[in-house]
């Protein structure tokens, strides 16, 4: 059975306490959620974040990147194995905003995947086209090959732990999102590819999610799209009535 997923990416929003309160309200408001639900928060929250939620059932707790390496003289940065250490079980790897502002690339992210999975996590892993792509009507084509490059190396057994997340470029963060038929068109495309490399057993267990400008108001046509799995929310995910009527939606 294929998993539906509303997963929450905080992004670089709300200090410490702010955080506490806002899973306090997330807990409060998202009554038996038909899905699973993840919380990615920043990295200081993660741990008092990961005990709130350990009480409610189908409650997951996500990083929202990590370094590719696993240890060593990296000033600053954060290992697979750190995350582990404190309850995470999803990572996202690759989305936009760090393939634009930290440049990172698919062999990277390649790394950053057989990491995540090495200790026991669940990569997100995220794909979408800018777009300059959309308007020239290769985003089939751009997308898979982000799938291929990031993806495409695991075994079968590893690939069946990864979540995929669909989020146009031009939808992130713009209050525009994807039609249901642009956001289907691309999430069947997916899963014909991954079909076409791990068989149509694994494609159909595989999770996909959209992400973009999910709100309250788009997600239960998106998520009625029979191969929409679900979301991954940035802005809405901030506010606990709207991201419990997102949840809400899950089919
Ligand atoms: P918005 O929902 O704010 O558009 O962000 C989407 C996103 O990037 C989730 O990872």
């Amino acid at each position: 059975m294929r998993q539906q997923i509303v997963a929450g990416n905080w992004k670089m929003n709300k200090n410490f306490d702010e955080g506490v309160e806002l899973t306090r309200g997330i807990l409060e408001k998202v009554e038996k959620p038909q899905g699973l639900v993840i919380l990615c928060t920043p990295f200081p929250h993660l741990r008092d974040v990961g005990k709130m939620i350990k009480v409610r059932k189908n409650f997951h707790l996500g990083a929202q990147n990590m370094h590719h390496e696993e240890k060593g003289a990296f000033t600053g940065e954060v290992s697979a194995d750190m995350l582990a250490s404190v309850g995470v079980e999803f990572v996202i790897v690759g989305h936009s905003e760090r393939r634009l502002y930290n440049k990172e690339k698919n062999q990277l992210l390649a790394q950053k995947v057989n990491v995540t999975l090495a200790k026991g996590m669940r990569p997100i892993f995220c794909c979408g086209e800018p777009l300059h792509i959309r308007e020239v009507d290769t985003h089939v084509g751009y997308v898979s090959k982000q799938l291929k490059a990031g993806l495409f190396h695991l075994r079968e057994e590893d690939f069946r732990k990864v979540v995929i997340a669909y989020e146009p470029i031009w939808a992130i963060g713009t209050g525009r999102t994807a039609s249901s038929a642009q956001a289907q068109e691309m999430h069947a495309a997916i899963r014909i590819l991954i079909s076409r490399k791990y068989g149509k057993a694994v494609a159909d267990e595989t999770t996909i999610l959209y992400g973009g400008s999910v709100t309250p108001a788009t997600a239960e046509e998106l998520f009625s799209q029979p191969d929409v799995d679900g979301g991954l929310v940035g802005g809405a995910s901030l506010k606990p009535d709207d991201f419990a009527a997102i949840v809400a939606a899950m089919k």
